[in-house]
C-alpha cells in the first residue's frame, strides 16, 4: 500500500476567493473549535437560520440512543424552507430550476412558478385522499415533474420513495412490495443517449400481481408514447393538476416524521430502506450549501446526479432550494450528442458550481482536453465530486481543464445514510488531490480497527462516525439494519480509510461486500441471488474488479447446472447472463466477465471465500 506523503502537491486557494468566501480560514478554525467543544450549540445555531413553525424543546434527545432525536418537539416542513418562505422575499422571482432535455429543449421555472406547480400537485394528491405518512413511490426520469412530485409529496406530509429509473421492473417490484406505497408516480418514457426509453410498462409489470395496496399510478407525459392506461388505476399528471388551485397548506411535521425513504444496497441480498426526516436533514443541508458550497445570490448550481439517488435529493433539489439558489437539471447522457455536452451546458447557463462524480470525470477525461476547450467555462468558480474515490489523475484533469487551475475542487465524502456531505475540504482549504480532507465542523469521525480502537496515521481502518449528526437517518425500514450500523458507540460507514501524515483522510473503498459501480452501490449478494435465478446457474459468486472508467465492475464466478455444463459456447451463456442481470436488477449492474468454475471456494463456515476470488479476479 502506498501511504500518501505530506510532500505531495497541494493547491492553495486564490486570495480573491478567500476574501469572498462565506467562511474564511479563521472562521473555519473557530467553527471547528467551537463545534468540538459544544457540538449541540453549533447545530442549534445552524437550525436558527431556518424557519420553524415551532422551535425545539431540546437540540438532541439521546434517551433512545442510538436512535438519537434531533430537535425534539420542533415543528416544520422542509418544503416551507425550500419554497414557501421564499415567496415573500426577493427570491420569489428568481430562477429556481433550469431544466434541459437531452434533445436540447429547455424549461425554466422561477421560485413562484415551482411553488404554484407544487401546490397544484399537492392539492391533486390530497383530492386523491393522500396525506401524512402515506408512502408514494417515484419512478421518474429527470424531468421537472420529478422535482414537483418530491416537493408536493413532502408538502402534504407524505413520504416519497424514489426508485432510480435505471432499475428494472423486477427491482422496482421488490421495492414496492417492501414499501407498500398507496401511489406510484411515473412517466411514459424519457430520452437517454439518443434513444427513447419507455418506463410506464415497467410499472405495469412490477404491479402485475398482489400489489393491491397501490391505489393509483400517475403518469407524466414526457415522451409522447402511446402508453396503455389502466382505467381504474392510472391517472394523467396534467389532467389531475389542471383544475387544482395554486395555493395549498403545508403540513406541519414533527422533527421525527419521515420525509423520504431511499433504498440502498447493504451486505445482504435485500436492499436497505433508509428513512430521513424533515428537521435535522434540512439543517445539515442548509449548512453544507452555505458553508461548503459557499452559495452566493448569483450562483447557478449544477449537481449532475439523478433525483433518484441521495445526491439528487440533497444537492439537486432540497439543498439548492433551501439556499435559494438556481439548480440545473439535465435529463440526458453526459456524452450526448458528443463529449462537450456538459461544457456546453456550463457555458450556456453560466454554471458557477459543478458537482459531479469520478465516473463522469474519468469518462470526460478519456475523450480528451479538446472538449472542455470548446467552451467558455469562465463562470465556474467551484468544482466538486462525490460517490467514489477520485484518483489523483482525474482530480488534476478536472482541476486544470474545467477549473483552469483557479477553481477549488472539493472531493466530498458521504453516503445515503448521512443525508449530506460529511468529510470534505472547504473552498478556502489547501487541497490535496486524493484526499477528502477532514470532517466538516460538528462532525466527528475516526478510523478504527476491528475492536473499535483508533488506528495510527497511515494505517488502513474502518471509517466510523463517532457522534450523532442532525441529518442522520431516523431509522431503517428494517430496524435491525440500523442497529447493525451502530456498533461500539459509533456509526459504521462500511468504508475503509486512512489518515495521512497531515491528518487528511483518504477513502479506500468499501470494507464490506458492497460494489461501487460508477458510484452506484450494489451488494455482491444481490447480484449473486439474481444470477442464481437463471437456469444455467447452479452457484454464483460476485466480486468487484477495478475498472478504468467505472471505478469498479462486477466479475462473476459461476458453477453451471449439469444441463449447461457441457455447452461449448460460453460466450453465449455470458451474453444470456448479462441480459438476465439487466432484467433482474437493471442496467446499473455491469457484469464485466464471467469465469466458469467446477466449485466455489468456501470458508470453514461454508461462506463463499470472496477474498480468495477477489485475488483471482485481479490477476
Ligand atoms: C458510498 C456511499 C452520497 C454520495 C453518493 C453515493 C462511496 C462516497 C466518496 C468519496 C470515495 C466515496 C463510499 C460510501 N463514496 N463519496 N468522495 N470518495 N468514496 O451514495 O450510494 O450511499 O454510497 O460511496 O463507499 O460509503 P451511496
Amino acid at each position: 500500500m502506498i501511504i500518501p506523503q505530506s510532500t505531495e502537491r497541494v493547491f492553495r486557494p486564490l486570495p480573491q476567493l478567500v476574501i469572498e468566501a462565506n467562511v474564511n480560514p479563521q472562521q473555519l478554525a473557530r467553527a471547528h473549535a467551537a463545534a468540538n467543544q459544544d457540538p449541540l450549540a453549533y447545530w442549534e445555531e445552524a437550525a436558527q437560520e431556518l424557519e420553524w413553525f415551532h422551535k425545539w424543546d431540546a437540540v438532541l434527545d439521546d434517551r433512545y440512543a442510538p436512535r438519537f432525536r434531533w430537535f425534539p418537539g420542533a415543528q416544520t416542513n422542509i418544503v416551507h424552507n425550500a419554497l414557501d418562505r421564499h415567496i415573500t422575499t426577493g427570491v420569489k422571482n428568481k430562477l429556481a430550476l433550469i431544466w434541459e432535455g437531452e434533445a436540447g429543449d429547455t424549461r425554466k421555472y422561477t421560485y413562484y412558478e415551482v411553488y404554484r406547480e407544487v401546490n397544484k400537485l399537492a392539492n391533486a394528491l390530497r383530492s386523491l385522499g393522500l396525506g401524512k405518512g402515506d408512502r408514494v413511490v417515484l419512478y421518474l426520469p429527470l424531468v421537472p415533474q420529478a422535482a414537483f412530485a418530491m416537493l408536493a409529496v413532502a408538502k402534504i406530509g407524505a413520504v416519497h420513495c424514489a426508485v432510480f429509473p435505471g432499475f428494472s421492473a423486477k427491482a422496482l417490484r421488490t421495492r414496492i412490495q417492501e414499501l407498500r406505497p398507496r401511489l406510484v408516480i411515473t412517466a411514459d418514457g424519457f430520452y437517454r443517449g439518443g434513444r427513447l426509453i419507455a418506463l410506464k410498462n415497467a410499472v405495469d409489470e412490477a404491479l402485475e400481481r398482489g400489489c393491491d395496496f397501490v391505489e393509483g399510478v400517475i403518469v407524466v407525459r414526457r415522451a409522447g408514447l402511446d402508453t396503455p392506461m389502466n382505467e381504474s388505476r392510472d391517472l394523467d399528471y396534467d389532467a389531475i393538476v389542471r383544475r387544482e388551485r395554486w395555493e395549498a397548506a403545508t403540513e406541519v411535521m414533527g422533527s421525527d416524521d419521515p420525509l423520504f425513504i431511499l433504498t440502498t444496497s447493504g451486505t445482504t441480498g435485500t436492499p436497505k430502506g433508509i428513512l430521513h426526516g424533515h428537521a435535522g436533514y434540512m439543517v445539515g443541508l442548509a449548512r453544507t450549501l452555505h458553508w461548503l458550497f459557499d452559495i452566493k445570490p448569483t450562483d447557478i448550481f449544477w449537481c449532475t446526479s439523478d433525483l433518484g439517488w441521495i445526491t439528487g435529493h440533497s444537492y439537486v433539489l432540497y439543498g439548492p432550494l433551501i439556499a435559494g439558489t438556481t439548480t440545473v437539471m439535465y435529463e440526458g447522457h453526459p456524452l450526448y450528442p458528443q463529449a462537450d455536452r456538459m461544457w456546453d451546458i456550463v457555458d450556456r447557463y453560466g454554471v458557477t458550481i459543478l458537482y459531479t462524480t469520478p465516473t463522469v470525470i474519468r469518462m470526460l477525461m478519456r475523450y480528451g482536453d479538446q472538449y472542455p476547450a470548446m467552451h467558455d467555462l469562465s463562470t465556474l468558480r467551484l468544482l466538486a465530486s462525490v460517490g467514489e474515490p477520485l484518483g489523483v489523475d482525474a482530480w488534476l484533469w478536472l482541476y486544470k481543464n474545467a477549473g483552469h487551475s483557479r477553481c477549488p475542487l472539493l472531493d466530498t465524502w458521504w453516503q445515503t445514510e448521512t443525508g449530506c456531505a460529511m468529510i470534505a475540504p472547504f473552498p478556502v482549504s489547501v487541497l490535496k488531490p486524493g484526499s477528502v480532507h477532514r470532517p466538516l465542523p460538528g462532525i466527528s469521525v475516526d478510523i478504527v480497527d476491528e475492536a473499535g480502537h483508533a488506528v495510527d496515521h497511515g494505517t488502513l481502518g474502518r471509517l466510523v462516525i463517532t457522534r450523532p449528526w442532525p441529518s442522520m437517518p431516523l431509522d431503517f425500514v428494517r430496524p435491525e439494519d440500523f442497529d447493525a450500523a451502530w456498533q461500539q458507540n459509533a456509526w459504521h460507514t462500511g468504508d475503509l480509510a486512512l489518515r495521512d501524515e497531515d491528518g487528511l483522510i483518504h477513502i479506500h473503498g468499501r470494507a464490506d461486500d458492497v460494489l461501487n459501480i460508477a458510484g452506484h452501490r450494489l451488494s455482491c449478494a444481490e447480484l449473486e441471488l439474481a444470477l442464481q435465478t437463471h437456469k444455467a446457474v447452479a452457484e454464483a459468486a460476485v466480486v468487484g474488479v477495478p475498472d478504468r472508467i467505472k471505478g469498479e465492475v462486477a466479475k462473476a464466478f459461476v458453477v453451471l447446472t449439469p444441463e449447461f455444463a457441457s455447452l461449448e459456447d460460453h460466450g453465449e451463456i455470458i451474453r444470456l447472463l448479462r441480459q438476465h442481470l439487466r432484467k433482474e436488477v437493471g442496467p446499473v449492474a455491469v457484469l464485466r466477465s464471467v469465469v466458469f468454475v467446477e466449485s466455489l471456494p468456501r470458508t470453514e463456515s461454508g461462506k463463499i471465500a470472496r477474498a480468495a476470488l477477489k485475488a483471482l479476479g485481479e490477476e
